[in-house]
């Protein structure tokens, strides 16, 4: 047997060949700055492999590629490399809403084209996109006669590590979706877990492995099979098959970003763009928002969302909302509750919503009407707990009467254990659902809020109406979760995990922290750190959540009123997971910018320079800073709100008590001259 070397190099990438008849194989490229290298083999036997460098070290060593199939034999072995192909790619893409207005696609990328080498012949390819700051690849299944139609019973991708690296993790297969309080462990201690999972490395980098443009197939979970081996499991459908599949197809990316700090992977936006751009050509009424909501009420028990004497969605409840939201610049009101079907046991049932009727003491035509009246927006409300097919049937009807209401902003909630109580809300069942939704609100141009969702995968870059989601544990938990609520480090943790799939519907902005209509419970924050949240949690359907009662009069409201939720840039200024972050952000409509900060139980006193402010702009900084008496546990109300002049060659100091928080808007008052 002769071994043939051969070895390309160009400006692009750098190709290493080791070949002996075309089944082993080894082709290795670097990202556009030369530090990541990934290397595909092709060892003997056919079987393909894939590994991650940074600066020659392993990020994630040689790892399995392929799949198992049911009733055909699997696709992992027995290849040769057919052909390969090495490309580069560099544009830079405008948002139409989002957290930057402006991202760099930049990647070197390879597909190797596999086909076996003897019985069915069948052909995969796979493609990597190596970026600067990580890595996605996909398998791609042409169209061909041996390969038609097939059953996926396991997808082999690993994500092999080093030993003991610590996680950030919830697990996956419970009830309760993805609302779990994230736990830190090494990986030898980790459970079957939802993605994205955080992961710190012993060579102290940050990775993210997550996916990307998740389409008709099961979500990934990830499944420990040793300590350090980290592999792809499916989320299966009731009978055990993962996924029916018909060719051609793409699975989704798997995506591996890299940071050298935790505020690294928050403006990474790896995710967005391995998705496909736009297939909403006229975007221009896709627009962010604030908004209040029929819906504090009911988590603290003084209202219900069936009908009855304390019923909350009464047509005098909206007209107060509605009058409270034109006051304050608010766009929109969500009502909750106002759908015929809460009555009849919905928690056993979901099948009893209709979406079309409404309860007698809810006129919707004359609050839509009213709303308009006053420059305000109805937020719809769909809950269909998880009985998807009821409303698939009602789909259609239900967004074209908000359609022809003006309805255009629209929350959908599927509370359950699992789908029509059979199928996991991840499955690929569920991605279908969640896709048709999305797909159907696009015609009727709506946009969309998802609660009990499946987690995203950078959708919204293809679906720009599918605007946030919940997918963790919310502020809702506070009020009737176990555990106490959410602990201070909860939101410190969720920005560096759940936060770096998509935006998050949190709703955020409670002023009573106090709960009196729930003596057993409290919301774990401070005031300031309420208001930090804005900034922190990036959704672009923000929520003022509190009773309006508990905003009147309240200095630290105008914060609110203030703050905007869609950007023009984002920069992750620090952070330690779990323990504090501070983010500063940039209106798309004007020159101020915004700083949100928060802690866990850790009081922490931060400096930061100012040198992000635009340069020849005086700024007056409206401070809303945790008193220094201010304690989550026992006197959250205290806050100081005051103004401060600068510029960017200025710095600040920031005090965050224990479960504080502090928020900053950097108004921007004239134009100065730059000193040399
Ligand atoms: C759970 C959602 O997270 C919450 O926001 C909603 O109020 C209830 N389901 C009822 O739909």
């Amino acid at each position: 047997m002769r071994y043939v070397f051969k070895i390309l190099t160009g400006a692009l990438v750098t190709i290493i060949i080791v070949s002996c008849t075309r089944e082993w194989d080894e082709i290795a490229i670097s990202s556009p700055d030369y530090r990541l290298q990934l290397i595909f083999n092709l060892e003997y036997g056919g079987v393909p492999y894939y590994k991650l460098n940074r600066n020659g070290s392993p990020v994630i060593r040689k790892s399995a590629l392929g799949f198992v199939l049911n009733e055909m034999d699997d696709l992992d072995s027995n290849f040769i490399l057919a052909d390969n192909k090495i490309g580069e790619f560099n544009e830079t893409w405008e948002q139409p809403w989002g957290e930057v207005r402006e991202i760099e696609n930049k990647y070197h990328e390879l597909t190797v084209f596999l086909k076996e080498k003897s019985g069915l012949e069948r052909k995969l390819n796979i493609t990597f996109r190596l970026y600067n700051d990580g890595l996605g690849f996909r398998y791609e299944f042409p169209e061909q006669d041996n390969l038609k139609e097939f059953q996926v019973i396991d997808e082999k991708t690993q994500f092999i590590t080093k030993a003991n690296e610590n996680a950030w993790w919830i697990p996956a297969y419970r009830r309760e979706r993805y609302e779990y309080v994230h736990k830190k462990t090494s990986l030898a201690e980790m459970d079957t877990v939802h993605t994205p999972l955080t992961i710190e490395t012993k060579d102290g980098l940050y990775l993210c492995i997550h996916e990307a443009a998740l389409y008709d197939y099961p979500s990934m979970t990830i499944f420990r099979t040793d300590t350090n081996i980290l592999a792809c499991d499916l989320v299966p459908w009731k009978n055990g098959i993962k996924a029916y599949v018909k060719t051609p197809f793409n699975s989704p990316w798997r995506t591996i970003a890299v940071g050298e700090k935790p505020a690294d992977l928050i403006t990474n936006y790896l995710i967005l763009n391995l998705n496909d751009t736009s297939k909403i050509e006229d975007v221009s009424w896709i627009e962010p928002a604030k908004y209040i909501g029929i819906w504090w009420m009911m988590h603290l028990g003084i209202s219900t969302w069936e009908s009855g004497p304390k019923h909350g969605a009464t047509t005098e409840n909206a007209i107060k909302y509605i009058d409270f939201a034109a006051k304050h610049g608010i766009k929109g009101v969500l009502v909750e509750g106002w759908n015929q079907g809460w009555d009849r046991e919905w928690l056993d049932d979901g099948r009893v919503f209709s979406f079309t009727e409404a309860y007698p003491d809810f006129n919707l035509e004359k609050v839509v009407e009213y709303a308009n009246s006053k420059g305000v927006e109805i937020v719809g409300h769909h809950e269909t707990y998880g009985a998807h097919l009821n409303y698939e049937d009602q789909m259609e009807d239900a967004y074209k009467y908000y359609h022809d209401l003006g309805i255009r902003y629209l929350k959908t909630g599927y509370v359950s254990d699992k789908l029509e109580k059979d199928e996991w809300h991840h499955g690929q069942a569920g991605v279908r659902h969640y896709q048709n939704t999305v797909e159907m609100a696009a015609k009727y141009r709506i946009m969309m809020d998802i609660h009990e969702p499946v987690k995203d995968c950078g959708l919204r870059r293809t679906w720009p109406n599918l605007m946030t989601r919940e997918g963790a544990r919310g502020m809702e938990y506070n009020v009737w979760g176990g555990e106490g609520g959410n602990a201070p480090s909860h939101v410190p943790v969720l920005v560096f995990t759940r936060m770096l799939a998509s935006p998050m519907d949190y709703t955020p902005g409670i002023f009573e922290m106090m709960l009196p209509s729930r003596p057993n419970n409290q919301v774990n924050t401070t005031l300031a750190k309420q208001l930090a949240y804005y900034v922190v949690i990036y959704s672009p359907l923000q929520m003022a959540a509190d009773l309006p009662e508990n905003y009147e009069g309240n200095p630290a409201f105008k914060f609110i009123e203030d703050v905007v939720c869609d950007w023009e840039d984002t920069k992750a200024l620090d952070g330690e997971i779990g323990e504090f972050v501070t983010i500063v952000r940039k209106d798309r409509n004007s020159n101020d910018w915004y700083l949100g900060s928060i802690t866990n139980e850790e009081p922490r006193q931060l400096a930061y320079s100012l040198k992000f402010l635009d340069k020849d702009i005086q700024y007056i900084a409206q401070i809303y800073a945790d008193g220094k008496d201010a304690d989550w546990k026992t006197n959250p109300y205290s806050i100081n709100i005051y103004d401060k002049i600068v510029t960017s060659k200025d710095s600040i100091q920031v005090y965050l008590a224990p479960g504080g928080g502090q928020a900053i808007r950097f108004v921007a008052e004239k134009v100065v001259e730059e000193e040399e």
